[in-house]
């Protein structure tokens, strides 16, 4: 079955939109010709405890920069997801939580419910002594506590840094110093298909490492009620800290630069970077594109599959959602457990109307066959999303056919953990689609693609993607150190934020992301960097040198390769590679284990010793026949033996 290249808006998406392609088209123009006008506009959508007078002050000229927005208005962002909708609201359900197992109960939580639990978990953090700007670790599974959590800080003003459940208590102990974090919140276990999740343990395991010393105390929500270790001085339960605690806890005036939250990404170099986000321009922007993308309604029932660990939960899952009043579904388990029928069944179970998930689930779903889909009647569904990586027209397809039985306009949304909210995706009633194409820039944001000269490329053609000029939901800084913020994204291209994505631009003026063009990959959606994988190799002491590279992988779109040189005292076995994945999983978390690892006598190098990673990244995807030039390596001789050797044929 083949689907069309070209697929109108539906009449019936068109009848009820709010924005059609003409409005679209006139409303994108004006806000790029009146940018801040369109921003002064925008940033009413959220409540003032102060008005801003300011709109915007940019300025991307490395030398010079600075990126502010609203910076005299004042506002909290969990009054704007709680306290703002309890007149109209109070009684609607603002989350529901969809266990791992189907067998047990989900529960509801209503706006009123939420606000008070919010409220009771912000005074207990305040009792402990946290307040504005001490920053508080998340390490929690998808419960609704999570979103509680993150809620309560913003609330009193401190910064969350949400640590993705699946990270190892190493990747766990780095953030926490990095952060400095003075609380760490956790569960006793998290429940992921079935198998037990040992986030206390983990916790201990990372706080008593050497040099993690900043916290005082660990509060724990009871999910299974699994055995734990407990140090009595350190430690405090959630149910406890809630039951004691007032319910009155008024929201602190934020500036609209205060930081709200800080999330650790990967780049190509170095360590895990603390993008971070401020308060006011955030909430704009989450709530803007939230509504747009998703052409929402009141009576909608939401439901992004991301973990909160990732900027799609924080964005998508939590405070878009909640500033917009919605109800928002929480799931706790994985696609294919108990069956991989689930996704489905959890439609049907919550009358979901709009679905936004990751092109590497689609494409796992899509190798079971429509059946497991059918099984369902998925009638509730008005809206598919995709978000995360670049999905192929294949996937796309069936996410368009078999799910949404041709009914249901698919929003591919490309956005980054830097940018905060989405940046190019189609909006329902406005954009024809096609297949594998994000299509258009949302309003007041402007794309370009440049040369590696950063010259301005015009038309259709295909080059780096870069953004011309600042939107409120844009990164501030990364934790700590400033430098690596300016370094890492204004100095590639003067004048520009560089994505680090490649990227085509057809005749249509529509965009086509083709992914990475750094050292980073996206492994099933989740960036992993290179260089990461590289030092959790050399880790080991068997490891002399390591270079990893992505390849094409039909499930998670890139999976990770690994060359390995090892010590000369050293020999290649079965036993030794299983010890070196087992060292990345322990370092970084088991979404960073190498696919392969091919062990490699010699890496290709330049003269002054520089990995040539463009032609390990064409062995490591078996298309040794295109290695171009390889007259500059010190020893072009060692890319035959790597040839001859390569794992995949
Ligand atoms: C990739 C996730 C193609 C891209 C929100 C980007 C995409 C990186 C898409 C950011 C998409 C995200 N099409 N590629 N619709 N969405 N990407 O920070 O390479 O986890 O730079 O943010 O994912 O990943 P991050």
């Amino acid at each position: 079955m083949t689907t069309p290249s070209l697929i109108p808006v539906k009449p019936e998406v068109a009848a009820r939109t709010r924005i059609d392609s003409e409005a679209y088209a006139r409303l994108y123009r004006e806000s790029i010709d009146d940018n801040e006008g369109f921003w002064r506009r925008e940033g009413q959508r959220v409540d003032w405890m102060r008005p801003y007078t300011q709109v915007k002050d940019v300025s991307f000229d490395a030398s010079d920069l600075h990126i502010r927005w609203y910076a005299d208005g004042q506002l909290n962002v969990s009054a704007n997801c709680l306290d703002r909708h309890l007149e109209k609201r109070g009684d609607k359900t603002a989350i529901i939580w969809e266990p791992d197992n189907p067998a047990d109960a989900p529960r509801h939580i209503t706006y009123r419910q939420l606000h008070e639990e919010v409220c009771r978990f912000a005074s207990a953090l305040k009792a402990q002594g946290v307040g504005k700007g001490d920053r508080v670790t998340i390490y929690m599974p998808m419960v609704p506590e999570a979103a509680v959590a993150m809620l309560a800080c913003a609330r009193i003003g401190a910064m969350h840094s949400v640590v993705f459940g699946g990270f190892s208590p190493d990747s766990l102990a780095s953030r926490i110093v990095d952060s400095g974090s003075r609380v760490v919140i956790t569960a006793d276990e998290g429940v992921r298909g079935g198998r037990a999740i040992p986030l206390k343990g983990n916790v201990d395991e990372a706080l008593a490492q050497p040099g993690v010393d900043s916290v005082e105390k660990v509060i724990v929500v009871r999910r299974t009620g699994g055995r734990i270790n407990w140090f009595e001085d350190r430690d405090l339960w959630y149910g406890d800290l809630i039951a004691d605690a007032s319910p009155d806890c008024p929201p602190e005036a934020m500036d609209a630069e205060a930081p709200l939250f800080m999330l650790y990404t990967s780049g190509s170099t170095g360590k895990p970077k603390g993008v971070l986000h401020t308060t006011g321009g955030y909430l704009v922007y989450v709530a803007m594109t939230h509504e747009l993308v998703f052409d929402l309604r009141e009576d909608d029932i939401f439901w992004c599959t991301a973990d909160v660990g990732w900027i799609t939960g924080h964005s998508y899952v939590v405070y878009g959602p909640l500033a917009n009043g919605a109800t928002t579904v929480m799931f706790e388990g994985v696609p294919n457990h108990p069956d991989v029928d689930r996704f489905w069944q959890v439609c049907d179970r919550h009358r979901v109307t709009i679905l936004y998930t990751a092109p590497t689930a689609i494409r796992a779903l899509m190798r079971e066959g429509d059946e497991p889909v059918q099984r369902w009647r998925r009638d509730s569904i008005r809206l598919l999303g995709s978000v995360g990586e670049p999905i192929n027209p294949e996937a796309w397809g069936w996410y368009y056919r078999v799910v949404g039985e041709e009914r249901c306009p698919v929003v591919d949304t490309w956005w980054q953990t830097e940018t905060g909210g989405i940046l190019i995706s189609p909006l329902p009633g406005a954009t024809d689609l096609k297949p594998g194409s994000a299509t258009r820039p949302l309003f007041g944001i402007q794309p370009a693609l440049v040369d590696a000269e950063g010259r301005i490329l015009e038309g259709a053609t295909e080059g780096n993607l870069v953004l011309l000029d600042s939107w409120p939901g844009q990164m501030r800084t990364v934790y700590g150190d400033h430098q690596r913020f300016i370094d890492t994204y204004f100095k590639t291209y003067a004048g520009m934020y560089f994505t680090g994505d490649g990227c085509r631009r057809d005749e249509d003026g529509y965009y086509w992301i083709t992914g990475r063009v750094d050292d980073v990959i996206n492994v099933s959606g989740h960036r992993i960097g290179t260089a990461e994988v590289e030092s959790a190799l050399v880790a080991h002491a068997a490891v002399a040198e390591a270079a990893v590279v992505g390849f094409p992988h039909d499930i998670k779109g890139q999976g990770i390769y690994a060359f390995v040189t090892l010590t000369s005292d050293s020999q290649p076995s079965e036993d030794l590679r299983k010890e070196l994945v087992q060292t990345v999983r322990a370092c970084i978390g088991p979404i960073a284990s190498p696919d392969h690892i091919q062990w490699a006598p010699g890496l290709p190098k330049t003269r002054s010793g520089k990995i040539m990673r463009r032609i390990l990244r064409k062995i490591a995807a078996n298309e040794h026949d295109q290695l171009g030039d390889i007259s500059t390596l010190a020893d072009p001789g060692v890319v035959e033996g790597l040839v001859n050797n390569r794992l995949i044929r």
